[in-house]
């Protein structure tokens, strides 16, 4: 029997991973270990909560005794790493906890699964300590065409689809790391723990760096379901800088899948980039979500367009995020399931219809926190 680990499982990619674990793998034992920050909500996994094969402990992965004493408890056999401080913004504001929770917590999940797993007669064997990471690590691209061509400009993806890029060069697994956020710093920080704990130790390891995830249940600090609640409530949208920022997209299902995939059948040592070959400028997004959060309230086509609020850029914006995640694609096989257009639209439908969620996540201290966030732009 597998026991696995899941860090982070309340947050916006952990309870997906959690949910499709639980569910896919009733012989498993998925626990979910997570302190519940402002960005944890247990309600984010009100469906599989009584399930027999699921555990929730609230802990501090920063905490190598406790984080020890329950892999030893739990007869731990895999470790999958979401836990972490994960927006850019707050990173700005405060990069010690990020300091803390990205690079001390990784580094003291990593030693109490080396020293309980050296601890047991068969050691590494059939053990896994997953890290999930970023595409910010690579730093930023580009939007330039050799031939001066003005971006989108289409290519094709290793599947033969077209897709649209806003420049040639894309986030490889070879790039080296140039992070420029206080957040992507410390996820960089982490990353390279992660593959020194493998050089050094022998910990069975893999990393993957996967693009900006939307969907269901994520904090609505984000772009989208940000954007989404402010639409619906006709608040303004702040557009850092010009809006012409490049995002490259993924369905966080998509994600989910790839995790499974990955922790199932990926090599060890190996990193895996993740990504939807689905480039978007901020603000073509920002007019798509106003479009269709209108349309699906009855409100008149386009009438909330004049929401939209340029307001000072973000310190250090990246400027384009694009992932190549060929290598996923022809080493296993991945592939993203949803076209942009048919996951913005689930998701908008899905945080109208769970406005209670929202209002739970919105209210204390996230109200003053996203008060403060936005007066002195
Ligand atoms: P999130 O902020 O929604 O959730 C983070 C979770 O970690 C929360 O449940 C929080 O309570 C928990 N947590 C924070 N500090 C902790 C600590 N010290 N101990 C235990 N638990 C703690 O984050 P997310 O967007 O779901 O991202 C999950 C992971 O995926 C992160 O590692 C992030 O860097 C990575 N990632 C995110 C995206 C994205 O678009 N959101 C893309 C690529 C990679
Ligand atoms: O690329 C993966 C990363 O994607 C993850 O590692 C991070 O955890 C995740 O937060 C996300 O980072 P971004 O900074 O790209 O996401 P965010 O939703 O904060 O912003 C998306 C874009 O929208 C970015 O260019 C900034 C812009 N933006 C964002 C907010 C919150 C605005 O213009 N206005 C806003 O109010």
């Amino acid at each position: 029997m597998s026991t696995i680990l899941i860090t982070g499982g309340a947050g916006f990619i952990g309870s997906h991973v959690v949910r499709l674990f639980v569910n896919r793998y009733p012989d498993y034992r998925i626990i979910n270990l997570d302190k519940l920050t402002y960005a944890g909500n247990l309600s984010n996994l009100r469906d599989i909560e009584s399930a027999p094969n699921y555990r929730f402990v609230r802990m501090d992965i920063c905490d190598f005794d406790a984080v020890l004493r329950l892999m030893q408890e739990e007869h731990v056999t895999g470790v999958i790493h979401l836990a972490a401080e994960s927006h850019v913004d707050r990173s700005i504001k405060d990069p010690f906890t990020f300091a803390r929770t990205n690079v001390m917590g990784t580094l003291s999940l990593l030693q109490a699964a080396k020293v309980y797993w050296e601890s047991l007669p068969e050691r590494y064997e059939g053990k896994r300590f997953y890290h999930i990471s970023t595409d910010e690590v690579y730093g930023a691209l580009e939007m330039t065409h050799p031939e001066g061509i003005e971006p989108p400009f289409t290519t094709v993806a290793s599947s033969g689809a077209h897709h649209l890029a806003y420049g040639t060069s894309f986030f490889t697994e070879d790039l080296k790391y140039q992070p420029h956020s206080p957040y992507s710093a410390a996820k960089a920080s982490s990353d390279h723990f992660v593959r020194a704990y493998h050089d050094t130790y022998g910990l069975p390891t893999i990393v993957t760096n996967c693009s900006n995830n939307y969907g269901p249940y994520q904090f609505p600090e984000k772009l989208i379901p940000l954007f989404i609640n402010n639409i619906r409530h006709r608040r303004p949208l702040p557009v850092y800088g010009r809006g012409e920022n490049v995002r490259d997209w993924l369905y966080v299902e998509d994600h989910a899948r790839a995790i499974d995939l990955i922790f199932h059948r990926g090599t060890i040592a190996e990193t895996y980039n993740i990504g939807g070959f689905n480039e978007w400028k901020n603000i073509d997004i920002i007019r798509l979500l106003i479009a269709t959060t209108d349309r699906l309230l009855g409100r008149p086509e386009g009438a909330d367009m004049d929401l939209i609020t340029y307001v000072t850029d973000r310190a250090g914006h990246d400027l384009r995020y694009a992932i190549d995640s060929r290598k996923l694609q022809r080493e296993l096989g991945w592939e993203p399931s949803l076209q942009f257009e048919e996951g913005i639209e689930r998701t908008v439908r899905w945080y109208l219809d769970n406005q209670a969620w929202m209002d739970n996540v919105t209210s204390g201290d996230y109200q003053r926190y996203y008060e403060d966030m936005y007066a002195h732009r």
